[in-house]
């Protein structure tokens, strides 16, 4: 192998900009050229490429986003898309490939390195923390602290007024932000897609701890809750259902996106971007670099995307514990 090229694509993350870096470090330091793909498989698509070296992610460590910029192709879902992007590869003269995504990505990887036999390994990367196989994905951390944060400062004002917060954190389809936020900040209550506790034990839930006392409460609730209402229809019927309770609701949205990674993120990211390229001079394909355990870890990404999504028992059990 002597060109590995790198493109991030999907929901960006925290910490994809330091993985990019340890890519093109480890390239340099191996004396491999290294290509970098700017908008994810679109770009890969049209060809739109640029040699990258070690100056060229000077100062980017400590960047949320992607320099390399992402998108999620639909190009890229058709057979034609593919070819497209291995002529271009081919053309460019490059052997292997590294995507830096989530599960999306990973399906689009796996698909296209069977299909053309192109060398070709995954750094999981999404807020969601929803890859099978790693302990952890890029972008996960950081936002924890970012929603973590902002929960803080509802609480502030949640508690001068007496009022009652929902707080919306993203996540579809798994729960791991809505759980350890919730956990972290205190909440009483934590809605998450795994599952469906109902709306009338979120009142009696409410009921009784005005009863203990308590006075003002936070609810986390992830995008992906299976109550049946979206959180303004669970704000009102809350409200309805609930005699003096005032309540608002605060969708936290993209800033759960964004920001400076943390340092648990940028070392997490140097260590996979190594252990790709490292991967690949090995000759692997079609596998994730995960962290199990503290490890570096490779994992086949047909396992990687099979969505098993699944909660955290012990977690649930702790969050219920400590919010009576
Ligand atoms: O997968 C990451 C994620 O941030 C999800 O938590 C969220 O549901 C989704 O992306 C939002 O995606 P976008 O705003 O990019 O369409």
């Amino acid at each position: 192998i002597r060109n590995i090229a790198v493109l991030t694509s999907g929901g960006d993350a925290p910490g994809m900009n330091a993985a990019i870096r340890a890519v093109v470090r480890a390239c340099s330091f191996y004396k491999l050229e290294c290509t970098g793909i700017f908008r994810g498989y679109q770009g890969l698509i049209e060809a739109d490429f640029e040699p990258l070296d070690a100056r060229s992610v000077r100062n980017i460590i400590n960047k949320g986003g992607t320099f390399l910029k992402s998108t999620r192709s639909k190009e890229f879902q058709t057979k034609e898309g593919r070819k497209k992007a291995f002529e271009n590869l081919k053309a460019n003269n490059v052997d292997a490939l590294i995507v830096i995504g989530g599960d999306g990505t990973f399906t689009g990887a796996q698909l296209f390195s069977k299909e053309f036999g192109f060398p070709t390994v995954g750094i999981p990367a999404t807020i969601d923390n929803d890859i099978n196989g790693t302990d952890y994905t890029l972008g996960y951390d950081t936002a924890l602290n970012t929603v973590v944060e902002a929960i803080d400062k509802i609480r502030d004002t949640a508690s001068s007024h007496n009022r009652l917060f929902l707080v919306e954190v993203m996540g579809r389809d798994a729960g791991d932000i809505a759980l350890n936020s919730g956990i972290g900040a205190g909440a009483e209550e934590i809605l998450i897609p795994e599952e469906n506790l109902g709306v009338e034990r979120l009142l009696d839930s409410l009921r009784k701890s005005k009863k203990s006392g308590k006075t003002s409460s936070i609810i986390v609730v992830a995008e992906g809750d299976k109550s049946g209402k979206n959180i303004f229809e669970l704000a009102s019927y809350i409200e309805e259902n609930m005699d003096e309770y005032e309540v608002r609701v605060s969708v936290l949205g993209h800033i759960q996106r964004g920001g400076a990674p943390s340092c648990f993120d940028r070392v997490l990211a140097s260590k996979l971007g190594v252990g790709a390229v490292e991967a690949l001079m090995k000759n692997k394909s079609e596998i994730m670099l995960g962290v199990h355990h503290q490890k570096v870890v490779h994992v086949d990404l047909i396992t990687a995307i099979k969505g098993d999504a699944k909660i955290d028992k012990e977690l649930r059990r702790v969050a219920d514990i400590t919010s009576v």
